[in-house]
């Protein structure tokens, strides 16, 4: 990392991150960057800005199909994204989720989605929801030789069964389990785990706990990196306004603008001009 002229970190070593670059990270205190990204060309631009790793999340379920949660997507559609955004990257370490439904049940099924998913998108590794539930197919899919990432806390497939979005594990007997199932993805082999939505005091703990780097959503500053949906960080979504969610761009108002003043142009005939004509 060095300091460029504005005083932004930037990335020196262009080298692709990899599951054992995470882990290096982690030794040598380095926080990892991680943002959603579902297309090329946002996938090239943040690439080039030198993210760490590229989460293909469900989210594009919310974002950019417009549902109310992450359960409609489907393999196929999260292999159209993920190949997407795999055209477009060159040192990024890309994740892509499996989608709700492709793993909770039987694990020959559920490594059958992962190679799927692994062979035609060409990713670096899969995201699972879940801990001791969805052991045997995380262990399936490890067995294969897929990394995966481990998802605890907030799991947005499973908000019908929570009913809220509302903090999770801030009663002893969730935190316990959460913590549980952390050291059972560790043991079984995960790369790391993002912690979505859970007290900072109990990512804390898991992250003191664990060797593999955790990656918090609205899990506070002691664990090993941080992950946001990108169109949330761009301000992309003027209704969504978690406390968790730091703002980097105003695109919303941005673009608002852009359309405008392009709208205006036309009806009046200013646009195009003579130059921009052959
Ligand atoms: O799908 C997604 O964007 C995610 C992040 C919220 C971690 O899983």
């Amino acid at each position: 990392m060095s300091e460029d002229k504005k005083g932004y970190l930037t990335i020196t070593n262009r080298k692709k991150v990899t599951t054992h670059r995470l882990r290096e990270m982690k030794q040598q205190g380095e926080k990892i960057s991680m943002l959603t990204a579902y297309d090329y060309s946002m996938a090239s631009v943040i690439d080039q800005a030198g993210i760490d790793v590229i989460l293909v999340g469900d989210s594009a379920s919310n974002v950019m199909a417009g549902n109310t949660t992450t359960l409609p997507m489907t393999v196929e559609q999260m292999i159209y994204h993920g190949k997407s955004v795999m055209n477009a990257v060159k040192r990024a370490m890309v994740v892509v989720d499996m989608p709700f439904g492709s793993y909770q049940g039987n694990p020959y099924e559920a490594v059958g989605n992962a190679v799927k998913i692994m062979k035609e998108t060409q990713a670096d590794c899969l995201k699972l929801e879940g801990g001791k539930e969805v052991a045997e197919s995380i262990r399936a899919i490890l067995n294969a030789g897929i990394p995966v990432m481990g998802h605890l806390g907030l799991m947005p497939q499973s908000i019908n069964k929570y009913g809220t979005y509302a903090v999770r594990a801030t009663e002893d007997e969730e935190a316990t389990k959460l913590l549980e199932d952390a050291r059972l993805l560790q043991k079984i082999g995960c790369c790391s785990i993002v912690l979505e939505k859970i007290p900072a005091e109990l990512a804390g703990k898991v992250t003191a706990e664990l060797d593999i780097p955790t990656i918090g959503i609205g899990a506070g500053a002691q664990v090993d990196g941080q992950v946001l949906v990108m169109h949330d960080m761009l301000g992309l979504n003027k209704g969504f306004s978690p406390r968790f969610l730091r703002r980097y761009a105003n695109l919303y108002d941005e673009i608002t603008t852009a359309v405008r003043q392009y709208i205006n142009d036309v009806k009046s005939s200013d646009f195009p001009s003579e130059e921009e004509s052959y």
